[in-house]
């Protein structure tokens, strides 16, 4: 696909889900979250779903969650616009409870075709929710900072998922985000990965680490990757499960 076909491509799917009723969700919701990001983008983030700022303003991680979503990107030297973000379920659950799974299920086909469309070499999956997508029968307390394969069932042809804990239970215990701040400096070599197995003959071994890359370098080169700092401490296993990631 041509990046004017995918833009075309990714606004069809999201005004199917602005005008969606697919489940009950649709009916407490203020405005439906599709999505938003570079449709030329490597790397796709999958939260769990509008919360009340979201809901208000028909954007992925915009509230408080979302700041540290953007402060994570910016480790990396990336921005929100040079990635993709998006949702499990793209309307609010009510009082931001868990998203059920029949409206999990009405949901996948959207992300499926965002992801068929995007044809991501990573998804940096955010919390439970997203994890239990791309890495059935995991548990984020294990599986978090490390990368796997994603069943191509996904839509996501060819990709490797990313596994993160929710932005919003970094920002409710400490020794969550500062994990989080060491498993998102893993980043840009779970791409370099991922690319290496979807390109095995054109993959080219990076010394690492180097200084850090605007990602629009970063995704277009395999020569150049963005590396941040590295946190002053690698805290012990963090507590298990994780909590919920309702905030508000
Ligand atoms: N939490 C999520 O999982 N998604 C959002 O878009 C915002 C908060
Ligand atoms: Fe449709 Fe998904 Fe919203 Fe449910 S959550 S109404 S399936 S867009």
């Amino acid at each position: 696909m041509t990046h004017a076909e995918r833009v075309a491509a990714l606004e069809v799917v999201a005004s199917e889900v602005r005008a969606c009723t697919r489940c009950r969700l649709h009916e407490t919701r203020t405005l439906a979250v599709p999505g938003e990001g570079s449709p030329d983008t490597e790397v796709v983030f999958v939260g769990e779903g509008p919360g009340f700022n979201e809901d208000r303003q028909g954007r992925p991680f915009v509230g408080r969650a979302g700041d540290l979503l953007t402060k994570f990107l910016a480790t990396l030297r990336w921005k929100r616009d040079e990635v993709f973000i998006t949702n499990i379920v793209k309307c609010r659950p009510p009082d931001n409870r868990d998203p059920e799974a029949d409206e999990i299920a009405a949901c996948a086909p959207y992300l499926k075709r965002q992801l068929e469309i995007l044809d991501p070499a990573l998804i940096v999956t955010l919390g439970r929710h997203s994890l239990g997508r791309f890495m059935p029968g995991e548990r984020i307390s294990q599986a978090h900072g490390t990368i796997r394969p994603v069943d191509p069932e996904s839509g996501a042809t060819s990709a490797m998922a990313f596994a993160l804990y929710h932005p919003a239970a970094a920002l409710r215990t400490p020794d969550i985000e500062r994990t989080s701040y060491a498993d998102v400096a893993r980043i840009p070599a779970a791409l370099l990965e991922s690319r290496a197995r979807r390109e095995p003959a054109e993959a080219v071994p990076v010394p690492v680490p180097v200084p850090a890359t605007p990602v629009s370098a970063a995704i277009t080169s395999s020569a150049a990757v963005a590396v941040a700092a590295p946190p002053e401490t690698i805290p012990d296993t963090p507590p298990d499960p994780e909590p919920d990631f309702t905030l508000f």
